[in-house]
């Protein structure tokens, strides 16, 4: 089979899952983490290298400050209380996001992740939390213009490739965008790295995701005749 070897994924529809419910918004974001566990790791076993996934967005501050608290909470209580399990699978956790906003014990609880699992190599797992695909191009190119500033690299040298080193994290380009959620839009989600990647939309809210969705994701990659811009010679 042709796997991707970076998924994305936007898991939305957490917030609807739970309101057609009659619960409260939270109770989706909890049902989302666990199904987040559960694809992570059907991922990973079955061979996927990078996971990219869409946790808090920028623009996600401007929930309330009841939801916000409660998801930060809930990213807490994931890297504390995982950290032994993602471990044993050998999957290494790397953040992308500007630090900035964040409470200062949810940043903790990152560092601690990040170190624990940092020689780990079966599969990376990308948090994108306080993340936005315009902001991560726009401190790429500051943190470029200071290289050059300082004569740390050449004008000659920076071309799309060499610019990923310049971005949250230098993970390759992702192959495969799963976005539930019946919602058809990128939200501002890995910008850069979605050049030619194949988009699947699911119509199930994300708590309601399973391993055999993901399979038809991947069927439908496999389907995919990727050209990358160039004709097809065979
Ligand atoms: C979008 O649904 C989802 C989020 C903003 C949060 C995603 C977070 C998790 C799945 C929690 C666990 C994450 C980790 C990394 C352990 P929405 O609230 O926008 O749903 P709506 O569109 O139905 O309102």
């Amino acid at each position: 089979m042709d796997l991707p070897k970076h998924i994305g994924i936007i898991m939305d529809g957490n917030g609807r899952w739970a309101v057609n419910r009659g619960l409260k918004r939270s109770e989706g974001h909890k049902e989302g983490g666990k199904t987040l566990e559960k694809i992570a790791l059907y991922a990973k076993n079955i061979g996927i290298k990078y996971l990219s996934v869409y946790a808090f967005s920028t623009d996600n501050f401007k929930r309330s400050e009841e939801e916000v608290n409660y998801l930060m909470d809930l990213l807490i209580y994931y890297f504390n209380n995982k950290l032994e399990r993602v471990c044993k699978d050998n999957i290494k956790v790397v953040f992308s996001g500007r630090r900035d906003n964040l409470r200062k014990d949810v940043m903790e609880a990152m560092d601690n992740i990040i170190l624990k699992t940092q020689n780990n190599t079966d599969c990376v797992l990308n948090i994108c939390l306080n993340y936005g695909g315009e902001e991560e191009i726009v401190d790429a190119s500051i943190k470029l213009a200071n290289d050059l500033n300082q004569g740390l690299v050449k004008k000659e040298d920076i071309n799309r490739d060499s610019f990923y080193k310049y971005l949250y994290q230098d993970l390759p380009p992702i192959d495969l965008l799963i976005r539930t959620g019946k919602e058809k839009r990128l939200s501002n989600f890995m910008l850069y790295q979605m050049i030619y990647a194949e988009i699947y939309f699911s119509d199930l809210y994300f708590p309601d995701f399973r391993e055999k969705d993901l399979d038809d994701a991947l069927k439908f990659f496999e389907e995919r005749d990727r050209r990358f811009g160039g004709v097809k010679t065979d």
